[in-house]
């Protein structure tokens, strides 16, 4: 596979999500550029006098974007905790549909200089935007070892947390932690059990990836704001890839369609606070088609909300 591609997960599921031919001169938003699977598809069900926003943190996706020559496409570098700001600028004040497909791209995991991956010797940076924030060897360097210990326990999921964060402290004290092959050698001689068919490091390099890219903090910041922004019918749909961005979403979808009724009762209905959004169908994941073609799919889930009338 070129090593610039990525295969979109779950692409026609989310694009259907967004409900497009029920408004196709609307505007829409795809918060996660990366290569623009989803945003080509956007563009290929959207009508004329439609709208494609999109918005990438890491300055080779925004790059990757200018091959897209649409009149109707425009595409933002920024976080998409800043997505109201940015749309804002852009003078897009409501839109029909936001589209998340958080987590990393492939390109991204598969350029050793970029430092997200153990298989392949490079800078340990991992920052998906290069320009900003605190590359993960400098944070290694850094942090207390309670710190990392916590961040590969919460984050990682990672039973050996404890071993690990003990063995980065004692490595960084050589100077000898500044490459992805060094914290993946670390790792492995930490780990005790290994689990079948994956590598040592993957939990302690999924860890510190989503700490130093604050990624659990973006979606929590960003979800309310796509909300905001969401006309009347407006849909919401994210994918996630991890256990902990899934909670994240679940838990804002349901409190945001069913409100906490206020202890102060009696109330009367007009008083009720009302749903902010409605739940559309079940989580969907892919496939076992999909996944065969598209291991990175496994892990994904979808869920879709739609504001209300
Ligand atoms: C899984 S990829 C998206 C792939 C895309 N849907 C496609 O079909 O090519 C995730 C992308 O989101 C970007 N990203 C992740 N977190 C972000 C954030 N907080 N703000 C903006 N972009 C983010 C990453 O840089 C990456 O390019």
């Amino acid at each position: 596979m070129n090593q610039d591609a990525h295969v979109p997960v779950l692409l026609h599921p989310a694009v259907d999500a967004l409900a497009i031919d029920s408004r196709p001169d609307g505007t829409f938003v795809d918060a996660t550029f990366g290569r623009g699977g989803h945003s080509r598809l956007i563009l290929e069900r959207l009508g004329p006098n439609g709208r494609l926003i999109a918005i990438d943190r890491d300055p080779d996706a925004v790059a990757a974007a200018l091959t897209v020559h649409d009149p109707r496409f425009t595409c933002v570098h920024a976080r998409f905790s800043e997505l109201q700001a940015t749309l804002d600028a852009l003078q897009a004040s409501g839109v029909d549909g936001v589209l998340f497909d958080v987590g990393v791209s492939s390109p991204q995991l598969g350029d050793a200089r970029r430092g997200f991956g153990f298989g392949v010797d490079g800078p340990l940076d991992m920052r998906m935007d290069p320009t900003r924030g605190v590359a993960a060897a400098d944070w290694l360097e850094r942090a207390d070892e309670a710190e990392i210990r916590e961040v590969i326990s919460n984050y990682g999921e990672e039973r050996f947390a404890k071993q690990i964060a003990k063995a980065i402290v004692a490595a960084r004290r050589g100077g000898s932690l500044r490459r992805t092959g060094q914290l993946a050698a670390v790792v492995a001689a930490a780990v005790r059990t290994r689990e079948p068919g994956q590598n040592p490091a993957t939990r302690t390099f999924q860890a510190v990836r989503i700490h130093v890219n604050q990624e659990l903090e973006e979606l929590s910041l960003a979800l309310p704001q796509a909300l905001a922004v969401l006309r009347r019918s407006g849909r919401l749909a994210v994918i996630s890839f991890h256990s902990l961005e899934d909670r994240i979403v679940k838990n804002f979808m349901r409190s945001a369609a069913h409100p906490a009724v206020p202890e102060r009762l009696p109330l009367r209905a007009r008083e009720l606070p009302q749903p902010r959004m409605r739940i559309i169908g079940s989580p969907r994941k892919p496939g076992p088609a999909e996944i065969e073609v598209n291991p990175r799919a496994r892990s994904a889930v979808l869920r879709v909300a739609e504001k209300p009338h």
